[in-house]
């Protein structure tokens, strides 16, 4: 393509959609801002688009749609948190256009939908995904890992994790924690809800059914590994017993990069790291009794039937109560367990799950009163 790529970024004034616009400023001839959204804040950005508001507002909905399906747009940058981030992903992906995707949620709750949205396209193997890039960094680096190898040669996925903030506390009683501790991330800058996520380690879970389906790699051959450093973005093990692992700064701008050029690779994305900030790396096993979130989240992808869609709608609906104060964090996952056990199950079609989406939801709203004396 001779022209600059047009890309368009949905949540651009978030954690993620900020660091996409420095990727596309520091390459003007090979990327191109085509459109963005933009909630309450603002970039004071112009673009072919410029769609303000909040999702599931009739007008916004419809700008992002026209968006996302214009001609002229290459590449749609997913970077909206939660649930309403799977109408314009699904919409993109129809239209035939490369979708670099953070928002995880997507997967986890429409994986098949998203996954079949894009199979017409795909090429087959493994790692020549077209048409979903993941901005994810630890799917970036499974990603990067799989490139030049055949499915048949992978044994299975470690998924690393940095533990959040309380991981290394074990004394700390996670009825307690404040909302200030559990967004104080050691290693990351991100956005409330992913932050929240790392806490409660909800966001591994979540990054394992992401996993499973963007790879098309069985749950029970994907691994959950604590590596509080951050460095080490994830690992491929091959049938040989080879490790593949992607190494780097815990800094989005690389697998932002990595999404946005592929194949190709952009000149200093980020600085280069020195062989000193790889020492004294460390990998521990993951305490499922102390944090049971990566547990509950492979229990509702075997499930599978909407709970999966269960499990991320309630997961959002408790971290809203736990911001605004109304329950302990500890209720979080306690919430999500809940519900994933009064579901009776449902479907898998894209009407099913949003009907899923919505039974939590109002789970969540109707029990959270349950959780506040605690
Ligand atoms: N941040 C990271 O490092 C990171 C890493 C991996 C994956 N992710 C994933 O990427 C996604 C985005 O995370 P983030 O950290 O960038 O979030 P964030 O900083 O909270 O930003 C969210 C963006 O979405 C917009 N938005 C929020 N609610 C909206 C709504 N109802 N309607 C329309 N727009 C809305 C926000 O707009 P306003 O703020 O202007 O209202 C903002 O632009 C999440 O799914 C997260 O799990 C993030």
């Amino acid at each position: 393509m001779t022209r600059p790529i047009n890309v368009a970024v949905l949540g651009a004034t978030g954690s993620i959609g900020r660091q996409t616009l420095d990727v596309i400023d520091r390459n003007p001839g090979r990327f191109r801002l085509f459109g963005l959204t933009e909630g309450v804040r603002s970039t004071n950005r112009e673009a072919d688009y410029l769609v303000q508001g909040q999702a599931g507002e009739p007008e916004f909905d419809a700008r992002v749609e026209s968006m996302v399906t214009d001609p002229r747009c290459d590449v749609v940058v997913v970077a909206i948190p939660g649930a309403r981030a799977l109408g314009p992903t699904l919409s993109a992906l129809h239209a035939g256009k490369d979708v670099a995707l953070a928002t995880k949620e997507v997967l986890v709750m429409a994986g098949a939908l998203v996954m079949k949205a894009f199979a017409g396209r795909a090429q087959g193997a493994l790692p020549e995904i077209k048409g979903i890039r993941p901005i994810d960094s630890e799917h970036s680096a499974i990603w990067q890992c799989l490139w030049g190898e055949r499915r048949e040669n992978v044994r299975r996925l470690i998924l690393t994790a940095s533990g959040g903030p309380f991981w290394a506390h074990p004394d700390l009683d996670l009825d307690q924690v404040s909302v200030e501790q559990a967004l104080n991330h050691p290693r990351w800058s991100m956005g409330p809800k992913v932050t929240v996520d790392s806490a409660t380690l909800m966001n591994k879970g979540l990054e394992l059914i992401e996993a499973h389906h963007l790879f098309g790699i069985p749950l029970d051959a994907i691994a959950v590994c604590i590596h509080p450093q951050s460095v080490v973005h994830s690992l491929v093990e091959l049938v040989d017993g080879s490790l593949k692992a992607q190494l780097g700064r815990p800094d989005m701008r690389l697998p932002i990069a990595v999404a946005l050029a592929y194949p190709d690779r952009l000149s200093d994305a980020v600085p280069s790291t020195s062989m000193k900030e790889l020492s004294g790396l460390e990998f521990h096993d993951l305490d499922e009794g102390r944090f049971p979130s990566v547990r509950l989240a492979r229990q509702a992808a075997v499930k599978g039937n909407g709970h999966p869609a269960v499990l991320n709608a309630a997961n959002e609906e408790a971290v809203k109560a736990f911001l605004a104060r109304e329950i302990p964090f500890s209720g979080i996952v306690r919430s999500v367990e809940g519900a994933l056990g009064a579901f009776k199950g449902g479907g898998e079609s894209l009407e099913a799950i949003l009907d899923a989406d919505r039974w939590a939801r109002a789970y969540i709203r109707e029990n959270s009163g349950s959780l506040r004396a605690l």
